[in-house]
């Protein structure tokens, strides 16, 4: 973290408990609007992680037992979580290449279908268009989980605005991170905002007036103002993502065993993670290991294979060989050029040595 950020972070600190306000009121309402504005969206409510983003939305959308919702297969655990909690049934399906929901979603329906939720995942956006419209012809309503894609626009319009529901998180490592926990929802409906903000404040309208059973998913007040202050350089620490990712792809086009992220420079890409592809990735990671270059994989496991979703039926195909070949490569705007660079050299001198 630089040190402007840390002395701008520790001065609204600073300023909350001069304050004294630890829960709503003024930087909530603030992040909300700038978010409002940024995003184009009509209402964005702020709640307590992009996970509790998606069971409100669920619940909003009056899902529930009996209920069926496609999710992809290819996705970090809370998409189906959020499903299996407001006590209906994920209905896995298959990715195409890149890990977005395949196009084929559409025969997983069944009369009991209710909402579809595409994944934006490492921040690449799925094709709304096609999809909003074909889940509006089939009665189905959609809900974006657009954790990792914040920022990122397709035809002007922003991940999380396209749906019924749109669901941010701002767990610390994602473009926009807090120093902790918060998420949000989105919605261009104004019928749901009144029952997403009942939902994460115990169902009350007014204090001790209580309408349904909600429960607490508030934002944190000193959240929301770091959200505030880190928002200050959203832009620029864009620019120098979106720039390392450009290098990364100069410099490995000429790598043959290498299947780099489609896309990434795109606008309706918001270059969260650079996912490579590679037959050898047990091996490259161990390689970058030794060296200390952190990687990550998401995912290892597809949700029909774990425990608490098994699924036997279903060809999940796609997604679990892109489960056994993807690597995330370090993408943050704090990297410095010596350790793009580093990077870079190593992941070459592995490949061609
Ligand atoms: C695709 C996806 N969905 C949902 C979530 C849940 O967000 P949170 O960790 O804020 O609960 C995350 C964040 O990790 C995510 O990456």
């Amino acid at each position: 973290m630089d040190s402007s950020l840390k002395e701008r972070l520790k001065d609204r600190f600073e300023k909350v408990l001069e304050e004294g306000i630890f829960s709503g009121r003024l930087e909530v309402q603030n992040f909300e609007n700038t978010v409002s504005k940024f995003l184009k969206s009509s209402y964005s409510i702020s709640c307590a992680n992009g996970t509790d983003a998606l069971e409100l939305a669920l619940r909003a959308l009056s899902i529930g037992l009996g209920d069926e919702v496609i999710v992809p297969a290819l996705t970090w655990v809370s998409t189906a979580e959020a499903v299996v909690l407001v006590g209906a049934k994920p209905v896995f399906v298959d990715t195409d290449e890149q890990g977005l929901i395949s196009e084929d979603w559409p025969n997983a329906m069944t009369p009991k279908t209710k909402a579809v939720i595409p994944v934006h995942l490492y921040g690449k956006m799925v094709d709304m268009e096609p999809l909003v419209q074909k889940a509006s012809q089939s009665g189905i309503f959609v809900i974006e989980d657009a954790a990792q894609a914040f920022g990122a626009f397709q035809k002007g319009k922003a991940a999380g605005t396209w749906g019924d529901v749109g669901c941010l998180s701002f767990y610390p490592t994602k473009n926009l991170g807090a120093l902790g926990e918060a998420g949000m929802c989105l919605t261009q409906n104004s019928a749901l905002p009144e029952k997403i903000r009942l939902l994460l404040n115990h169902g009350q309208p007014v204090r001790d007036q209580h309408e349904l059973v909600g429960r607490n998913s508030r934002i944190d007040s000193i959240q929301a103002a770091f959200l505030n202050v880190m928002l200050e350089d959203f832009e620029g620490n864009q620019t120098r993502r979106k720039a390392i990712a450009k290098y990364y792809l100069e410099e490995f086009s000429g790598i043959s065993d290498l299947i780099l992220p489609e896309g990434i420079l795109a606008e309706d890409h918001n270059a969260h993670l650079f996912v490579v592809q590679t037959e050898r990735r047990d091996e490259l990671r161990r390689h970058l290991e030794k060296i200390g270059i952190g990687t990550a994989i998401h995912y290892p496991k597809i949700l029909p294979e774990m425990k608490p979703f098994l699924t036997l039926e279903g060809d999940f195909s796609i997604s679990e060989r892109l489960s056994k070949k993807i690597l995330s490569i370090p993408l943050n705007s704090h990297l410095n050029s010596d350790e793009v660079n580093t990077i870079i050299r190593e992941i070459k001198s592995f490949f061609l040595p």
